[in-house]
């Protein structure tokens, strides 16, 4: 099977073996026949933070659980569970028809919820670590299924154990989200503030996010893309005033003990922005965005995010990291192996 219509940047590779799982029921019963065969198994979600760069062995689930349940404290918190295939936008929308806060900022981000705590999504200062109580997973090995408690899941910027010790381990089977009743904006980060008109108000700052997302970062069904394709680098307070002097202009926030650098801004700078080669593409708009004009393959794409990395270092003595995640996982890492 092409996996082109299941990953945004549209790479057509294959699956050796592929399914859709729609009932937790169905992909604890595809987990037991990899496991007896002794298949590798992969999980897609949306397919919007990944990089896919060559055929996939085992098997390939495409995870589509499908529900919805409110819980309506009777104070002003409401436990919201929603099955891991579901759009994430529409857990957004539904939030916002309800009248529930805390997730407004996180609106138009591509992709399911049950991928969303992977790489800890954010969007205006608001991550969905915050909002997050627990995460129902299923264990690919013994199928056993339990909840894990959003604090015990290694959060971090654009990072969890999904991404680190839990990778082919743990998949994600249901989030579990608190949300308020009572109004809680943040308008502090991206210049929200100003672009809201007149009195905020949760489905202004809904709105908003969504005009400003639409006006910088390319739609996905339109042309293909996964997002930010590197981490805004975090560097420490000696190197960001060093670069400070050398560029007044350099776009930062604090962040922890040091700085965390606007990629955008440095590749921007260093004359990436809507640069082609072959087929891929910097956006116009938004140059941490990488995006794919006409590709099949993932080789070009990756030439020039090694040709991005590599002048990002020259000109700034800064290590950019790649955000999606790439499949197939290297088991063991040819390079190490290589220097022995
Ligand atoms: N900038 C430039 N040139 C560019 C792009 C950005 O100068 O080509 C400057 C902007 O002027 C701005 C700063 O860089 O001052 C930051 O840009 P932006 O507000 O677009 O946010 P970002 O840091 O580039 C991050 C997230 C986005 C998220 C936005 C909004 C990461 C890796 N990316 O981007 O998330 O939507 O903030 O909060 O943290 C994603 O992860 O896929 C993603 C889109």
């Amino acid at each position: 099977v092409s996996l082109a219509a299941y990953n945004t940047f549209r790479f057509s590779y294959q699956a050796e073996y592929f399914a859709v799982a729609e009932t937790l029921e169905s992909l604890k019963v595809l987990l037991a026949w990899a496991n007896r065969l002794d298949i590798k198994v992969t999980i897609i979600g949306g397919g919007s933070n990944l990089l896919i760069s060559n055929d996939i062995s085992g098997l390939v689930i495409i995870n589509r659980l499908a529900g919805m349940k409110a819980r309506e404290h009777l104070g002003d918190l409401v436990s919201f569970t929603v099955a891991a295939g579901e759009t994430w936008h529409n857990v957004v929308e539904h939030a916002i028809e309800q009248e529930w806060y805390g997730i407004e900022n996180l609106a138009l981000i591509p992709g399911t919820i049950g991928a969303a705590p992977v790489q800890n999504i954010g969007a205006y200062g608001v991550e969905i670590k915050d909002v997050l109580a627990r995460v129902q997973v299923i264990d690919q090995t013994t199928g056993d299924v339990y909840w894990v408690n959003a604090r015990d899941c290694g959060f971090a910027y654009r990072d969890s154990h999904f991404k680190g010790k839990w990778k082919n381990k743990l998949i994600i089977t249901s989030v579990e989200l608190t949300l308020k009743k009572h109004a809680d904006l943040l308008l502090s980060y991206g210049g929200l503030a100003n672009r809201v008109e007149g009195e905020p108000s949760l489905k202004k700052v809904f709105e908003t996010v969504c005009k400003v997302r639409q006006e910088k970062l390319p739609n996905p069904s339109e042309l293909a893309n996964a997002g930010s394709f590197f981490k805004n680098p975090i560097v420490s307070s000696e190197q960001h005033d060093e670069l400070k002097k050398r560029f007044p202009n350099l776009v930062s926030f604090p962040f922890e003990s040091g700085f965390k650098l606007a990629a955008g801004w440095l590749i921007d700078q260093a004359g990436w922005k809507g640069k082609k080669y072959q087929g891929v593409g910097v956006y116009d708009k938004q140059a941490l965005v990488l995006v794919n004009y006409s590709e099949e393959n993932a080789a070009p794409l990756m030439v020039l995010e090694a040709q991005i990395k590599e002048s990002i270092l020259d000109l700034y003595g800064v290590e950019l990291e790649r955000e999606p995640v790439e499949f197939p996982v290297l088991v063991n890492n040819p390079a190490s192996e290589l220097s022995f």
